[in-house]
């Protein structure tokens, strides 16, 4: 799909510059044509010499360099001469000269004159991030039309957590392919709405009267936005001084969750995760290729906005999430077992790849192959459903969410698969590719408020997703 796509690479200023060249590497295996613009700033942390060999295209920098200039690459050339632009990352201070149309240096010149769509990167601190003025410059650009990837929420330069990390090269390739067959989710933003969410919820004092002026055009949610932003009196704490300061007592007599929506304190969520094995005879068993990466991304996110997690897992090569308390099960029956063992629970998810069947006989012998006899024959027999079961479970959480793995009629078939089994939301989970122990995920998800399309993430940042909606609908 980015075979012949002419992309101008814009990379200004942040730790995070690094990045860009493994984005610059994925472009061009995808068969786009990459001109590397660096910023002075972006030229502080990765050399010209690094971005022009990985695009195998001479580099654009400088707006007052004749040689540049006559070679085609003045900022006229590049504003034109490409079918999308994008800053990756684009730091908060290209993010106010992009809102103030300055035009003194390359990039924002080029910014200034292309008519191509421009999707922007950010990367910095959660401050930096959730302060009124780069909140302001971000809902003026995306109410000029500028598309948003990212930022996520994480561990930064700084050993601070909070939202402001630059988005996984993958999932910044995800939105320019996206973006380019205009498929881009334009009206509602879910990256920016998140970001401002985070920001709203972790932002510092504003505007003296509380009330930043706007630039004609801007819309009202964006001002709203803002406003939302300034009005917030004294500054406020970081996720991670949150989950930090919260985790150990979640569990205390009147501990009460707290009333910021990104937070899970003083919540139990219960998650599944993995394959489930089921025994043939004591040697062999039936079992799928499900890696537990979403189950186990899921436990992490959640546990890292402060729930107390259980997670009942089947057999995966997977490290334990910090934080999180971790069942081993092997078969659906004992999957089961434990997750009713562990209730109550505030909410479940069911991302495990339960088996449907089990051999309705369990050899209590290793079964022998016999010189010239037939191979032996299975019979199968229905596990219990555990999303199903939990569903409609007299100590049901309050919130239970399943997944689906499709293959085809993705959303139609999530849509039914969720009146089936009784749970309150879906994601549906595209498996056509190599998502079963692949990296990344494309999800829809699916409740009976309608049907959100996400963007092809890592598997970590679906988690991340889901833990804040989970975080929302709780709050
Ligand atoms: N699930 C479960 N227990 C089972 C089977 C499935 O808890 N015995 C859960 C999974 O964890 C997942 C959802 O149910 O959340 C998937 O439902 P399922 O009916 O198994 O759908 P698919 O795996 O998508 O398969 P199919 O389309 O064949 O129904």
């Amino acid at each position: 799909m980015l075979r012949g796509k002419r992309i101008l690479l814009i990379v200004s200023g942040s730790v995070a510059a690094y990045k860009a060249l493994e984005l610059a590497r994925l472009l061009g295996k995808a068969g786009a044509s990459v001109t590397g613009l660096l910023t002075p700033g972006g030229a502080r942390f990765v050399t010209p010499h690094a971005l022009q060999a990985i695009t195998n295209r001479p580099l654009a920098q400088d707006l007052w360099s004749l040689e540049e200039e006559g070679e085609g690459r003045g900022h006229i050339a590049l504003a034109r001469g490409h079918d999308l632009v994008v800053v990756a990352p684009a730091s908060a201070d290209r993010l106010a000269r992009m809102a103030a149309g300055l035009s003194d240096d390359l990039a924002g010149a080029a910014l200034l004159a292309t008519q191509a769509p421009v999707l922007v990167a950010p990367a910095m601190n959660w401050a930096m991030w959730a302060h009124p003025a780069t909140v302001a410059n971000a809902a003026i650009l995306a109410n000029r039309g500028v598309r948003f990837v990212g930022p996520e929420e994480g561990l930064m330069a700084e050993a601070e957590s909070g939202t402001g990390r630059l988005a996984e090269p993958p999932a910044i390739l995800a939105a320019i392919e996206a973006v380019l067959q205009n498929s881009f989710p334009d009206a509602a933003n879910p990256e920016l709405e998140a970001a401002l969410d985070a920001a709203i919820a972790a932002g510092e004092g504003g505007e003296e009267d509380g009330a930043p002026v706007f630039p004609t055009g801007v819309g009202s949610a964006a001002a709203a936005a803002v406003a939302a932003v300034a009005a917030v009196a004294a500054p406020g704490p970081s996720p991670a001084a949150l989950a930090d300061t919260a985790m150990p007592d979640a569990d205390e007599a009147g501990a009460e969750p707290a009333g910021d929506p990104l937070s899970l304190v003083g919540r139990h969520v219960l998650v599944t995760s993995g394959p489930t094995q089921e025994a043939i005879d004591p040697v062999r068993f039936l079992a799928n290729r499900s890696s537990g990466r979403q189950g186990h991304a899921i436990a992490a996110a959640l546990a890292a906005l402060g729930a107390r997690v259980t997670l009942v897992s089947g057999p995966v090569a997977l490290a334990d999430p910090p934080e999180v308390e971790v069942v081993r099960v092997e078969s659906a029956r004992d999957m089961l077992a434990a997750c009713e063992a562990a209730l109550p629970a505030d909410a479940a998810v069911c991302a495990a790849a339960v088996a449907d069947w089990r051999p309705a006989e369990v050899g209590t012998a290793k079964i022998k192959k016999r010189e010239g006899a037939a191979p032996p024959s299975l019979t199968l027999m229905p596990n219990p459903d555990i999303l199903a079961t939990l569903s409609h479970h007299a100590r049901r959480p309050g919130l239970v969410v399943g997944f689906a793995a499709e293959t085809e009629a993705v959303v139609e078939n999530a849509v039914s698969k969720l009146a089936r089994k009784g749970c309150d939301w879906i994601v549906a989970n595209d498996v056509s590719g190599d998502v079963m122990g692949g990296r990344e995920n494309t999800v829809h998800l699916v409740s009976a408020a309608g049907v959100e399309d996400w963007p092809t993430l890592p598997k970590e940042a679906v988690a991340e997703r889901l833990a804040r909606r989970i975080a929302e609908a709780l709050a």
